[in-house]
């Protein structure tokens, strides 16, 4: 006997879980099917965020700073340490309860808001009149139906062509946060964010890091100005950052693994790292959702096809986060999934794609919002900037964390604020004001206008909106 919802979310990670509990909470009586396991067996809901994503990394991103500021920023603070040492298994087990915490905290709000979860795969049977049909295939098989599905299926890392991910040689993001020796060389390809994120933490930690780009220009999403700083102060930390490359054959040999690749002047290499990290993007995931069944829509790369509200071609089909078009970030996954519920309970839930942060979490974090300033000339629009440097902020010199700036862009005769770059300490936190403001419309003369704490780095973004009309006051 088929078990009857009214909202099916298939896939547990940011878009799926929050799409449930969200739907739960409008009263909907929601189910949530997740595949992923944990090393026992059992359930481990969050998806790719909080089990191979978002949360571990930070956890190694926040441990391996504390290991390089106990060995050497913390000697400028007058704090001695004599005898640090490194216990890898200890830091790797850390961000494992860390992320359990997590998948224990998704499975304790699935039981608050009644959401019935099912763990297993799930797959579309067929779709008859007001109701598809999806089967779970587990630990225990279940039949479902539901008036409205959720696709939250995700991304997967993608693969050089031939090149499979065997998680000991060649790592995927997977296993770039559970290498259980620092090696001694390692290698990264792609000079995006999980190479930058990933890449820092074993530098931290002792690797020598090469990072293998294939286009010529560094973070071109991101603002020149930021792009340019971030790419001075991670070549002066120690990352060797190699843009324009052509990345030739890659052979894992039985430790080690030997990477041939032309440099942006046409010399050819033949590197040998310990280990290699493959970050050159994700690909959505469809596997096993038997899409065919129902005759959901993809799209020519893959994805479940939707329009700006997340309708599928089917009635009552959605799709949110990774799967679909769009950044794949997890608060843009949850805002999607946030939305969809609304909508299926005739509300009016909205995404604005202008004003999802992004975040970088490197040292110094980049964090952004709007536009750059490479768009704005692009598009002809007429804009004043203002920056102001982290150095001039007295917070950030008693931190000793000077490196960097905030940079605002605002429309040349409305003052509204377009775009909001920063690039420093705590750079992930500052960005909210800027999404706040941008939200209300703001100008820079608001911001300006506003009272910031003293001392603190939020002051950098009031003198950044000053210097839009020429009047920093500290700088
Ligand atoms: P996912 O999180 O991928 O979840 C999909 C879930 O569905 C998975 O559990 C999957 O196993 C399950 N599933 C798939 N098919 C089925 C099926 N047929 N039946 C049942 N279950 C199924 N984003 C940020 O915003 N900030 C960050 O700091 C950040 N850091 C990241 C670091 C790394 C190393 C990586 C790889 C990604 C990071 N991201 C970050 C991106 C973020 O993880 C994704 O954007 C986010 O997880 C997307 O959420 P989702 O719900 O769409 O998909
Ligand atoms: P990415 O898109 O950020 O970067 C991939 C890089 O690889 C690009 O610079 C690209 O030019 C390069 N590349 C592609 N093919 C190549 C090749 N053949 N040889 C050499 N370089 C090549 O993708 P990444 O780092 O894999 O991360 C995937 C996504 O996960 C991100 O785009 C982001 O959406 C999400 N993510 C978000 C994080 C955050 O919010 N802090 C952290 C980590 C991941």
């Amino acid at each position: 006997m088929a078990k009857e919802f009214d909202v099916i979310v298939i896939g547990g990670g940011p878009g799926g879980y929050i799409a449930a509990i969200r739907a739960a909470q409008l009263g909907f009586k929601t189910a949530c099917i997740d595949d992923w396991k944990n090393e026992k067996g059992g359930p481990a809901p969050g998806g790719t965020c909080t089990n191979v994503g978002c949360i571990p990394s930070k956890a190694l991103l926040q441990s391996s700073e504390h290991y390089e500021h106990a060995g050497h920023a913390f000697a400028e603070h007058g704090i001695e340490v004599k005898g640090l040492g490194l216990n890898l298994g200890q830091m790797l087990s850390r961000k494992d309860t860390v992320v359990k915490q997590n998948n224990d905290g998704i499975l304790f709000l699935f039981k608050k808001n009644k959401v019935t979860f099912f763990h297993g795969s799930g797959s579309f049977v067929k779709g008859e009149g007001q109701a598809y049909s999806v089967k779970v295939s587990g630990a225990t098989e279940d039949t479902l139906t539901g008036k409205h599905i959720i696709v939250a299926t995700g991304s997967n890392p993608r693969a050089l062509p031939g090149v499979a991910f065997d998680e000991k040689l060649v790592l995927s993001n997977t296993g770039a946060l559970n290498i259980n020796a620092v090696p001694k060389k390692l290698g990264v390809i792609g000079a995006g964010v999980i190479g930058l994120e990933m890449g820092s933490v074993w530098r931290r930690l002792g690797a020598e890091v090469t990072v293998l780009e294939a286009l010529p220009t560094f973070l071109g999403a991101v603002d020149e100005q930021i792009a340019k700083e971030a790419h001075k102060l991670f070549t002066k930390q120690g990352l060797s950052i190699n843009l324009g490359v052509k990345i030739g054959a890659i052979t894992p040999g039985k430790k080690d693994v030997t990477v041939e690749y032309t440099d942006d002047k046409g010399a050819s290499h033949k590197t040998v790292f310990d280990k290699l990290i493959v970050s050159i993007g994700r690909v959505p995931n469809t596997n096993g959702l038997n899409a065919e069944a129902i005759g959901l829509k993809l799209d020519d790369r893959g994805f479940v096809a939707v329009d700006g509200d997340c309708k599928t071609n089917l009635p009552n089909v959605w799709a949110v986060g990774d799967v679909v078009r769009g950044p794949m970030l997890a608060h843009k996954a949850e805002e999607e999934g946030v939305a969809v519920a609304e909508r299926i309970a005739d509300q009016h839930g909205h995404v604005n794609f202008n004003t999802i942060p992004w975040v970088i979490y490197t040292s110094p974090e980049i964090a952004w919002v709007g536009k750059t300033e490479q768009q704005l000339k692009n598009e002809g629009i007429a804009y004043k900037a203002g920056t102001f440097p982290f150095m001039a902020n007295g917070r950030a010199r008693a931190l000793g964390d000077t490196s960097g700036m905030v940079k605002f862009l605002a429309d040349a005769k409305s003052d509204e604020i377009l775009g909001v770059h920063v690039i420093g300490p705590m750079a992930s936190e500052l960005i909210a004001e800027a999404v706040v403001a941008m939200e209300f419309r703001a100008s820079s003369e608001d911001i300006a206008r506003i009272c910031h704490a003293h001392p603190s780095l939020s002051e950098a973004t009031k003198e950044a909106a000053l210097a839009v009309d020429k009047r920093s006051l500290n700088f």
